[in-house]
């Protein structure tokens, strides 16, 4: 099952999940403003922002455990804005699974069933169902110490799904797990999400988390959202410099956008020399006009030609760093500005880049983004 651009699931379809405008305000301090989005069903989403800029404050106010000084929670189209945790059925797991150590897995499977009064009987066909949807069938009887991390979060999840919550929410959830581990979970996590179709909402700092788990990210940064979209939207398209920024390495360059009948569109770089552009870099494009753009390092190409016109931007080799699938290029353009070039490492590659060699920086076609202002 693959939700998701918004368009396509707006059709017919209602959001498992609408946050409308929220804020949370602690004293003087806006933790969250204004936050609006939208959760369709089966969708993964995660919150993704540097510490401090309102994603766990987000996540709890939709779990309820904090209420917004402003705006509305719709779960399933009823309004859960006033609604307390316990009534909500929304499944929170926290960066550590917080599973009751005393109880076997039955147990803490069973606990919200359990607690809500239902009988004996209905427990244990809901804990046989979660356990089954998780894969750890014949587990009930251990406890958590006597589970892997791995293991220990798929309880985690049976719990939720057996307490019949309709969405899932984690906050961090694997960022205290070494990497490889990490790597692993994130897939399991994301396979599993997929094949229940349970709409999850992930917060996490970090970048290759969400793009690797995520139908549509959200970027904050200071309590409010600076872009929201699928993995390649804002990889490729942020619509702001923060985005851009955080989304990955980014090298930045400005210059005067210069025309010439004959070749084309340029940006002028002054001393490091001229970027051509395939195409007008926007509708509006005018020569003359000032203009910032962004060239991730994977997708420029180092020559030894020195550029002259339309041939990139020429500089000089400061170090070359080996990464096994790739090296990075560490060049200072003419002018001053540092720049990084990815070059990957295929079984012919040669080091043919001496330090302090002169080299043209050139962007593959469709690699030069022009950044808002
Ligand atoms: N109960 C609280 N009282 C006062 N301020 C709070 C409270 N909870 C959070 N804050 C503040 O609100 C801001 C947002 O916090 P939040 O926990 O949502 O950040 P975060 O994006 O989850 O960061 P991290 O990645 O570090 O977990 C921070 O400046 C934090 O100090
Ligand atoms: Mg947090």
């Amino acid at each position: 099952m693959k939700p998701p651009s918004q368009e396509s699931t707006q059709a017919g379809k209602k959001p498992v999940l609408e946050l409308k405008d929220i804020s949370k305000a602690f004293g003087q301090m806006n933790a969250v403003e204004r936050v609006s989005l939208e959760v369709w069903p089966g969708e993964f989403v995660s919150l993704l922002g540097p510490s401090g800029c309102g994603k766990t404050t987000t996540l709890r106010m939709i779990a309820g455990f904090i209420a917004p000084t402003e705006g509305r929670i719709i779960l399933g189209g009823n309004d859960i804005t006033n609604v307390p945790a316990y009534r909500r059925d929304v499944g929170l797991l926290f960066q550590s699974y917080a599973l009751f150590p005393h109880m076997t897995v039955r147990g803490n499977v069973g606990f919200g069933p359990k607690m809500r009064g239902e009988k004996s009987g209905a427990v244990a066909e809901k804990v046989r169902w979660a356990l089954s949807l998780v894969k750890l069938e014949g587990f009930e009887d251990r406890r958590p110490n006597e589970l892997s991390g791995g293991q220990q979060q798929r309880v985690a999840i049976a719990r939720v799904l057996a307490s019949g919550a309709s969405m899932l929410l984690l906050d961090e959830a694997f960022s205290n797990l070494d990497a490889k581990l990490r790597g692993r979970m994130q897939e399991e996590v994301r396979e599993l999400q997929l094949r229940l179709g349970i709409a999850t909402v992930l917060v996490t700092h970090d970048q290759e988390e969400a793009l690797a788990m995520s139908d549509r990210i959200v970027i904050m940064n200071g309590g409010k959202v600076e872009q929201i979209g699928t993995p390649k939207q804002v990889y490729s398209s942020p619509e702001s410099l923060f985005v851009a920024d955080f989304m990955g390495r980014c090298n930045r360059i400005e210059g005067q956008l210069t025309h010439d009948g004959a070749k084309g569109w340029f940006l002028d770089c002054g001393p490091a020399g001229m970027i051509r552009f395939e195409a007008p870099p926007h509708p509006e494009a005018r020569p003359g006009e000032h203009c910032r753009v962004f060239m991730r390092p994977e997708h420029l190409t180092l020559s030894q030609r020195t550029g002259d016109h339309g041939q990139g931007l020429r500089g000089e080799v400061e170090r070359l760093v080996y990464l096994g699938s790739r090296s990075v290029a560490y060049v200072i353009l003419d002018g001053g500005i540092p720049f990084q070039v990815h070059l990957p490492n295929t079984p012919g590659s040669k080091d043919e880049f001496p330090i302090n060699g002169v080299v043209a920086v050139v962007p593959q076609p469709g690699a030069v983004t022009l950044l808002p202002d």
